[in-house]
Formats: C-alpha cells, sequence, structure tokens
C-alpha cells in the first residue's frame, strides 16, 4: 500500500489539535474521512482540513468511506467497540488511548486484533519520544547500573462543568477512571515498555476536592521484576502543575523534568548533565508515522493491542488495591 487512507472518528480536542494534522502531515498518508455524531463539529474539521467525506454514524462511515484504516478518537468507553468494528470491517486500526475501561474491555479488542492480518495499534505515544528512546538504551548499555527506583509524578487542576465537552472524563463508565485512566495510563505504559509490568502494586484513591465517581487522587508503590521500587502520585486537584519522570540507578540517574518536554537531566555519580534531545511539535506525527511504516512494512505498530492492554490490567490491579486496601499481585 502507497498510501493509507485514514477515517477519523471522534473529531474533539485531541482529533482538532493533534491527531487530524498528524494524519494530514504524515508521509504516506491521507485523511480521506470524519465522523462524528455532533456531525457539525466533524463538518467544521472536516472544512478546515480539505476534507471531502463527512458521517455522524460510524457504520455508514465504514461502508462508505474510502477509508483503509481507522483513527479512534471517541471517549474510552467507546474505544474497543469501534475497534472491533473497524476489524472486522478489514480496516487497520489505531486507538487513542488508554486502549478501554478496563483488562477485560481491552480483550475485545486484542481478540479480534490476532484473527485479521490488520495492523492494529495504541496511541501510547509516549513509546517514540526520543527521551524515552535515550533512557531505553541507557538501560541496555547498563548505564543505570541496578536500577533502584522509579518516581512518577503528575499533577494539576481539572474541575470541568457538567456542560464541558471534557466532562465524560469524570464518568467512570466512560473513562474508565479519573486521573489514574486520564494521564497515570501514559506513564504506567512508560514504566511498562522499559521495565515490564511490575509485580505488585499497593495504592490508595480518593476524592480529596471534587465529588466525581472517579478519583482525583491516586498514590501508589509498586514493585518491579527486579525488585526495585516505584512511587508514584497523581492529582486533579492542585492549581499548581508538575509533570515528572525519574529512573534511579546505583550508577546512574535521570530525570525528565517535565515529562513531555524540556531538559532530560542525567547525572552520574555526582556529575549532572542536561542531555539536549528534539521534542516533536505535534506528538502524535511520529505515531502516524511509525504506524504508516509498520502497514508497509508488514510489522507491529509501536504499541501493539496486546501491549497496551497491560497498562489497563495495571490499572485494574491500582484500583483493586485501593478498594481493598491491600497489597495486589499484577499479573503478566
Ligand atoms: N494521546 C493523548 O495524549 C491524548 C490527549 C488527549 C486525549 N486523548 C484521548 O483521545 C480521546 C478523545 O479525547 P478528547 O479530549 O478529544 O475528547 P472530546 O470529548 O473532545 O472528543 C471526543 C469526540 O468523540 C465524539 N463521539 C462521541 N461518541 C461518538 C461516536 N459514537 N461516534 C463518533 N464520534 C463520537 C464526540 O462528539 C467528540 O467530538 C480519548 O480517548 C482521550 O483519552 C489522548
Amino acid at each position: 500500500m502507497e498510501c493509507v487512507n485514514w477515517l477519523l472518528v471522534g473529531a474533539g480536542d485531541i482529533a482538532r489539535k493533534r491527531v487530524a494534522p498528524a494524519l494530514r502531515d504524515a508521509a504516506n498518508s491521507e485523511l480521506a474521512a470524519i465522523c462524528d455524531v455532533r456531525e457539525d463539529v466533524a463538518r467544521e474539521l472536516a472544512n478546515d482540513l480539505s476534507v471531502d467525506e463527512v458521517f455522524a454514524d460510524f457504520d455508514a462511515a465504514l461502508a462508505n468511506s474510502s477509508a483503509d484504516a481507522v483513527y479512534v478518537a471517541t471517549p474510552v468507553g467507546l474505544h474497543t467497540e469501534l475497534a472491533v468494528r473497524a476489524l472486522e470491517a478489514g480496516k487497520h486500526v489505531l486507538v487513542e488511548k488508554p486502549l478501554g475501561l478496563s483488562g477485560a474491555d481491552c480483550e475485545r479488542a486484542v481478540d479480534a486484533a490476532e484473527v485479521t492480518d490488520r495492523v492494529a495499534g495504541c496511541a501510547y505515544f509516549r513509546r517514540l519520544s526520543p527521551r524515552y528512546i535515550h533512557a531505553k538504551e541507557m538501560l541496555e548499555r547498563g548505564e543505570f547500573g541496578q536500577v533502584v527506583a522509579v518516581r512518577m509524578t503528575y499533577f494539576t487542576w481539572f474541575n470541568p462543568e457538567p456542560d464541558d465537552p471534557k466532562y465524560w472524563r469524570v464518568i467512570r463508565s466512560k473513562s474508565g477512571g479519573g486521573i489514574l485512566s486520564d494521564m497515570g495510563t501514559h506513564m504506567f505504559d512508560v514504566l511498562i515498555g522499559l521495565f515490564g509490568m511490575p509485580v505488585s502494586v499497593f495504592a490508595k484513591c480518593d476524592n480529596l476536592v471534587h465529588q466525581w465517581d472517579v478519583e482525583d487522587t491516586g498514590t501508589m508503590v509498586m514493585e518491579l521484576a527486579n525488585g526495585a521500587h516505584v512511587s508514584a502520585s497523581f492529582n486533579w486537584n492542585s492549581k499548581t502543575w508538575r509533570h515528572e519522570f525519574e529512573v534511579v540507578g546505583t550508577e546512574a540517574k535521570i530525570d525528565w523534568l517535565p515529562y513531555d518536554a524540556g531538559p532530560v537531566v542525567k547525572t552520574v555519580g555526582r556529575d549532572i548533565q542536561n542531555v539536549d534531545l528534539p521534542n516533536p511539535e505535534n506528538v502524535h506525527l511520529p505515531l502516524v508515522e511509525d504506524f504508516v511504516r509498520a502497514l508497509q512494512e508488514n510489522r507491529a505498530p509501536c504499541c501493539p493491542l496486546a501491549e497496551a492492554a497491560k497498562t489497563n490490567r495495571l490499572l485494574d490491579a491500582v484500583y483493586q488495591s485501593a478498594e481493598k486496601n491491600t497489597l495486589v499481585e499484577c499479573g503478566g
């Protein structure tokens, strides 16, 4: 296939900001069609990007669009259902993160992907970021010595009004959880990509400020396969802001401050260096380019569905631990 024609389903915030421009701008990639239940929103985005095919109904889009791949950018509760329908219609599929509401929900999509020859991936784009690759290479070269600790922190303020389009994020049946499902999953995916699935977790989740049915606070201690400790805290209830990822070894450590942009600080013994790494302007562009190349090279994309489902299984273990106030084994 020379050029991948995309159907984008969900024309909301992330679609407009990053996904649609990436589908349009990536090499050998064409944004052919846009579908949203809010047809006016789909049409507006289509007009802005000169896309001809607009749909309000996903089945009609699957049947009638010229697309051979579907990008799912709807609220989380629809991800696996739409992904399965796209795969069953013979389309390749790239799904926003997290893959599903739970590990069990993800299995539907993982199973559907296994029985087709279509390419299926999840949008955990950080696996392609230069800072992730740098940390992975440091691990492979043994530069950390023995990894003894990982620290993950994210806090910000989130308090959508009920009429805010983003309100679905605080409704568990639509989002799968609060700050942990939204931002925690990105950082869990990086953790799993670098170190594999943690062995166990002890977590505490709370609503300290906002009275939703999803947590505004999640704090946890995990154990990695080599025995290293992970401490993580996520808050949607502070008007201050922090977004950090730190790996500490016996010989060296690395800090991403913040996690997505800005300096990477590498410390070897007492020697502190800033590592200059490029930060792509649109992080979805390398993601789409990787997916298109995967299709052309007949290989898996950077985060296949089975890999993405691990993050949901870890999230299940976190919630189970918090609910039962006990240590939970994470499984494979
Ligand atoms: N990768 C990232 O960094 C990142 C960042 C933000 C959001 N996201 C993910 O992207 C997804 C969308 O988030 P958002 O902030 O753009 O949400 P949003 O609410 O702004 O947009 C979702 C869109 O989906 C549409 N929609 C709902 N049901 C639909 C259906 N059945 N068929 C077609 N369209 C339907 C809505 O009308 C809306 O326009 C979520 O999964 C979110 O977790 C990822």
